[in-house]
């Protein structure tokens, strides 16, 4: 089927019976949503302590607008269960939300989906379309059909759509809600059908005129596109706008490197490229390097499918060099600004993998300190969300602390770090900070301030592809002579 366009097609405005396998930040994410459009949800997972939550109308994720959501569809639109067959049985549609981890080759490991396919094949009672919700590699969509016959299942019961989500952490429920596209791969038309039906309240603008509807980019006159393609083309969609994505930050990480060795500016240097609508603002903040459950191993499963077919893509090779590399530099910067590292005391602002969630996968933040540690310094971290998962992967010990208070993390520190782009982390009172900490030095990953105003303020400033800048040891008594 050639890719087409549409955004006011979805005849039927008819609710549909969804079923969701797995209530992570897609799945969960996914379910209310759908309930918030019209449709009845049964939402699955194995782990039967977040079902419990959820049952209880409690968010296990820190997601803005869910649980006011969940709280509105709750046992009405969407309900949770562990019972997969019971779910499976009167849904039109499921949706495979479960997670699709790294492999040890770098390609997606996928026995997460399949132990799903083998249990949703068990509880067919009829035509059903799965949909892979889950990013996956071009071709899943053929193994899944391999997987659904293999358990017998003949292929008029099933079709398989692959329908990638663009999500971001943090603005989950927003960016659902007025997506800049909706992909549905489908090579049907009935199986294309289903999804634009599913989809119509957001496509014809329906949602967007009821009162309470979220408010967003999307509206009734300006209503969500939806781009039907095949299912390998959608596969390769989603893969391809992270690898993307991935890579506008790590080239503008590159040419940080560059602005900082001839005292060039990165932020005036972003600021030019982004203005040329070709090249666009977002997604050109250098600093740390990107971390998270998506990118990177999205970038390495992408660059597995181009290797298994034989191209040469050596491009994200270097994207991931450079962003690996970024968190090195970042390292020697602390070092440099330090001199040593052994016993002293660092406030990391920071944990999450970026503002606004508690999502601390592959967060740079978490790698930064655990460099910390290994090189003897003791941790003060502090961070408005994701202090309670870091806990999970680096618990608290004689050498690293957390508090919820980024100026108590401050307190006779000798530098702060900054990790995480939290709107708190740049509105700091930079007095106070200034005398809590025991030196007034500041090594910044996330380029929240203005060297000037970090000067102005006392500090010595260092941060990503600008000139550092120093604390003039004059007008501020120091607790420690240096
Ligand atoms: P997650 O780890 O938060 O959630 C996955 C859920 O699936 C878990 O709750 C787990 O218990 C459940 N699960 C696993 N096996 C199951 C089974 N057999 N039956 C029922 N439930 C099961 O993962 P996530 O972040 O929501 O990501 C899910 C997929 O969506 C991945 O492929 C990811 O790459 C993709 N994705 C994620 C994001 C994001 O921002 N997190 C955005 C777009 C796409
Ligand atoms: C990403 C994609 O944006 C989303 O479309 C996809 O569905 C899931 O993966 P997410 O991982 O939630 O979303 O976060 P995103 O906002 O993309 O940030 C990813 C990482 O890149 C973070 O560590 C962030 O700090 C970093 N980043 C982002 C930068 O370093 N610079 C930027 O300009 C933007």
């Amino acid at each position: 089927m050639p890719a087409s366009s549409d955004s006011s097609s979805g005849s039927a405005s008819a609710p549909v019976t969804i079923c969701v396998i797995g209530s992570g930040y897609v799945g969960l994410v996914a379910a209310v949503c759908f309930a918030e459009m019209g449709h009845r949800v049964l939402c699955v997972d194995n782990n039967e302590a977040k079902v419990a939550q959820l049952q209880r109308g409690e968010a296990p994720i820190y997601e803005e607008h869910l649980p006011e959501m969940l709280a509105r569809h709750l046992n009405h639109g969407v309900t949770f269960t562990t019972d997969l067959a019971a779910a499976i049985r009167p849904a039109e549609a499921v949706f495979i939300a479960v997670g699709t981890p790294q492999g040890s080759s770098g390609a997606a490991d996928l026995s997460y989906v399949e132990a799903v396919v083998s249990q949703i094949a068990q509880a067919m009672n009829g035509y059903k379309v799965l949909v892979e919700k889950s990013t996956v590699p071009v071709y899943t969509n053929e193994w899944i059909t391999r997987c659904m016959h293999r358990h017998g299942v003949a292929s008029d019961q099933f079709d398989i759509v692959s329908n990638p989500e663009f999500l971001r952490e943090g603005t989950a429920i927003g960016d659902f809600l007025h997506p800049d596209r909706i992909v549905v791969g489908a090579n049907n038309d009935r199986s294309a059908d289903l999804l634009r039906r599913i989809y119509a309240p957001l496509t014809t603008g329906g949602y967007y005129h009821q009162p309470n509807a979220l408010p967003g980019p999307c509206s009734a006159d300006q209503p969500a596109k939806l781009v039907v393609t095949s299912a390998q083309s959608a596969e390769i969609i989603k893969h391809a706008s992270n690898a993307f994505l991935a890579l506008k930050i790590s080239f503008i990480n590159a040419v940080s490197n560059l602005a900082e060795a001839v005292d060039a500016n990165i932020e005036d240097i972003a600021l030019g490229m982004g203005l040329d609508a070709r090249i666009g603002p977002r997604f050109l903040r250098a600093g740390l390097g990107y971390g998270g459950s998506c990118f990177p191993k999205d970038v390495a499963a992408f660059s597995w499918v181009a290797e298994q077919q034989g191209i040469d893509f050596h491009l994200l090779d270097e994207v991931r060099k450079i962003n690996d590399r970024q968190l090195d530099l970042f390292f020697d910067k602390i070092r440099s600004a330090l001199w040593t590292l052994r016993g002293k005391k660092i406030a990391a602002f920071g944990l999450a993998f970026k503002s606004d969630t508690d999502d601390t996968r592959d967060s740079p933040a978490i790698a930064l300190i655990r460099r910390l540690l290994d090189a003897g310094v003791h941790v003060a971290a502090t961070d408005p969300a994701a202090i309670e998962a870091a806990q999970r992967v680096l618990p608290a010990s004689g050498a690293l602390t957390y508090t919820d208070d980024p100026y108590a993390a401050a307190e006779d520190a000798d530098a702060v770090v900054i990790l995480t782009e939290w709107c708190q982390f740049a509105t700091l009172d930079l007095n106070r900070l200034n005398r809590a900490l025991k030196f007034p030095i500041v090594i910044d990953g996330r380029n929240l301030y203005s060297p000037d105003v970090m000067r102005d303020h006392g500090f010595t400033y260092v941060s990503v592809g600008r000139p550092a800048v120093y604390a003039s040891t004059q007008g501020r008594p120091r607790k420690t002579p240096l």
